[in-house]
């Protein structure tokens, strides 16, 4: 009896003392685990007399039961001090202010891009693709370029190793290419259904490529090309599609005059100036007595349309090209294109955009 006493008190004791779970177990094992203390114990039952066991029995079993409780009581107590450590230690402030986490933006050239469409999107053009690597048909012949003319070495072409037969592919040099693609298809269209041809209105946005490098020029650059195809669309036309697509880009009045030019596949062809003055180092948009170049266009020589099935007794209309990275300088006031492809961090955050604010006409391009 005393013995049970002196054990009840010892393991109660330790099981208060057990400083986590582990430790708990520890205690409960050596107590009431199969070679535990009390379990022993109650092994020695089977050996006394009637009588001892009758008197010892009933202890042994309360006192088993007790420490069970004991154990089951402490378990509870060190689980829920392991939660309240881990809840204080884990705690959400809400009312911090985030962590600043390090973003990108948009380059000029993406933001342009985006900006250009936005614009022709709201006047009904669809946005089209051609390859990058073109063959000398679609970046030269299909477009009126004489063979052996000389424009096609003003572009400083990058040409690839000539195949077998004598052919040659061909980094393109402008995204007209994209112009006879989009109006094959339409012929194409037009002969399976045994219909009209349908109105073309595309702007074709991309990579261009010329073997030139300065301040002004890189290797690679872009443009958008833009191709109207219908049976009454013309010069004036043009002249306003252009007109409003300058002021919308450069977001104020933008005066402009049309200059003759020439392109093999345009005819009339013109060079479209904007009015600009220069204050200081800043050159100013919009009106002034000065005049820049701004891109290329005409109304779509007939033979171009002719080469690519379409009847040009039947069918008129006029393409522009423009340099997107020009746009950019111009409107972001950015001064060398060479920076547009030098990926230094500093400059891409300083000239880049938000990646969350979309261009659109009604909150604002930029
Ligand atoms: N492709 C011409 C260039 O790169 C631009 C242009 C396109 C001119 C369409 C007229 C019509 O210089």
């Amino acid at each position: 009896m005393e013995d049970l006493q002196n054990i009840q008190s010892r393991v109660m004791q330790a099981i208060s003392d057990a400083s986590d779970l582990a430790e708990l177990d520890q205690v409960r094992v050596s107590a009431l685990g199969k070679k535990g203390e009390v379990s022993l114990l109650m092994r020695t039952l089977g050996s006394m007399s009637p009588d001892e066991r009758k008197k010892f029995g009933p202890r042994l079993n309360t006192l088993k039961d007790e420490l069970n409780k004991a154990v089951l009581l402490r378990r509870e107590a060190l689980e829920t001090e392991l939660l309240n450590t881990r809840l204080a230690s884990e705690t959400l402030d809400v009312t911090l202010p985030p962590l600043s986490r390090p973003m990108g933006s948009i380059h000029p050239v993406s933001q342009v891009f985006a900006e250009v469409t936005a614009i022709f999107a709201d006047m009904g053009f669809v946005t089209a693709t051609g390859p990058d690597i073109e063959t000398d048909f679609y970046n030269f012949t299909a477009l009126n370029f004489p063979p052996k003319h000389p424009a096609r070495d003003m572009h400083d072409t990058f040409f690839f190793e000539p195949k077998e037969d004598g052919t040659r592919k061909l980094l393109r040099t402008h995204t007209s290419p994209v112009q006879i693609r989009t109006l094959q298809a339409a012929a194409r269209q037009a002969e399976k259904s045994g219909s009209e041809l349908d109105p073309i209105r595309i702007i074709a946005p991309g990579r261009t490529y010329r073997c030139d490098s300065d301040q002004t020029h890189t290797p690679m650059f872009h443009q958008v090309e833009g191709l109207v195809i219908d049976k009454t669309t013309h010069m004036g036309h043009l002249k306003g599609c252009l007109q409003d697509f300058i002021s919308a880009f450069f977001e104020r009045d933008v005066s402009s005059r049309f200059r003759p030019h020439h392109f093999p596949f345009t005819e009339p062809s013109a060079e479209m100036d904007i009015g600009y003055e220069r204050k200081g180092d800043e050159i100013l948009i919009g009106q002034g007595e000065q005049w820049m170049e701004i891109l290329g266009c005409g109304m779509v020589h007939p033979e171009v349309l002719r080469l690519s099935g379409v009847d040009p007794d039947i069918y008129q209309g006029f393409a522009f090209g423009v340099g997107i990275d020009r746009l950019a300088m111009l409107k972001y006031g950015i001064p060398d294109l060479r920076d547009f492809f030098a990926c230094d961090q500093r400059w891409l955050q300083h000239y880049g955009f938000s990646p969350i604010n979309q261009p659109n006409l009604a909150t604002g391009l930029s």
